[in-house]
């Protein structure tokens, strides 16, 4: 087995400040671009199951510029954010509905935010950006904290590409174009992962990003619901809610908060 190189600092530029993590000003900047995850149909997916699912206040953690909040939001639904890096907040307020938006900075693994939630929500790989499992156990803690009883909380997150990791061999890669070269590399020992990203310009400069990020299965985040007194009630491949299979490449999970019944033991831990 060969160990994952250490991982670099997120700092790229002068401007970045080490308290937005991994999403400093130099990422945020581009994170609003035209197109992939922010191509409006990709958004609508996600807005309208989260619409659905959503029956009263909801919360996002890791809010970024609010691709998602900032839409949801503008159909009508109450939405709190909790977000690490300041630089991403900082444009949530630009978005058509992202004004109703009501961010707290501060990390989804312990900050509270006052009210209670019909659904809590964490999309787009984040629950990922959180490298340790007692620390992803926190969160989905957190999320419980803030759920009244019945609510729910939504996961999406990529599935592991370990089937095509042969024996020997720790990196995957996903992207090879003449601009952009992109790689995971696994320790399976651990369940860390890093996300590789080489961006050579016209003129031969080049920029490498390396992002840390913990894999867990579906089965481990079913144990993590259970500490945090939840039950799954959906799992779907994506967001138009197809069936998950062997070839998934991803999945989009709903737990449920137990409804309140006063003379039950309360959740463990
Ligand atoms: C991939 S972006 C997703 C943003 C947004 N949810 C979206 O779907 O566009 C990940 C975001 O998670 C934030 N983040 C990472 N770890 C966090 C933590 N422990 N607490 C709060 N936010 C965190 C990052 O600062 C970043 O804005």
């Amino acid at each position: 087995m060969r160990t994952v190189p250490a991982v670099a600092s997120p700092i790229v530029s002068a401007t970045d400040d080490p308290a937005d993590g991994w999403f400093p000003e130099s990422v945020a900047t581009d994170y609003d671009d035209p197109g992939g995850a922010n191509a409006p149909e990709a958004v609508a997916s996600v807005v309208d199951v989260l619409a659905d699912l959503a029956d009263g206040p909801v919360l996002e953690f890791a809010v970024g510029t609010g691709r998602i909040a900032a839409p949801l939001a503008a159909r009508g639904v109450p939405v709190s954010g909790i977000e690490l890096s300041r630089a991403m907040a900082e444009r949530v307020a630009d978005k058509p509905g992202g004004g109703e938006v009501d961010v707290t900075i501060g990390d989804m693994t312990r900050t509270r935010v006052a009210g209670e939630f019909s659904l809590v929500y964490l999309v787009f790989n984040t629950i990922g950006n959180v490298t340790t499992q007692d620390g992803q156990v926190d969160v989905f803690r957190n999320a419980a904290a803030h759920l009244r009883p019945g609510g729910l909380f939504v996961v999406e997150v990529g599935l592991p590409d370990l089937r095509r990791l042969p024996p020997g061999q720790d990196i995957v890669p996903f992207a090879m174009t003449p601009g952009y070269v992109g790689f995971d590399q696994y320790d399976v020992v651990t369940q860390e992962f890093t996300s590789n990203h080489v961006t050579v310009s016209p003129d031969g400069t080049g920029r490498f990003r390396r992002i840390p990020f913990r894999y867990a299965w579906p089965a481990e985040m079913d144990l993590m619901a259970r500490i945090a007194g939840m039950r799954l009630k959906h799992r779907w491949a994506d967001w138009g809610r197809s069936e998950l299979t062997a070839e998934s490449t991803g999945h989009v999970s709903v737990w449920e908060k137990a409804p309140h019944h006063p003379h039950e033991a309360p959740p463990l831990g």
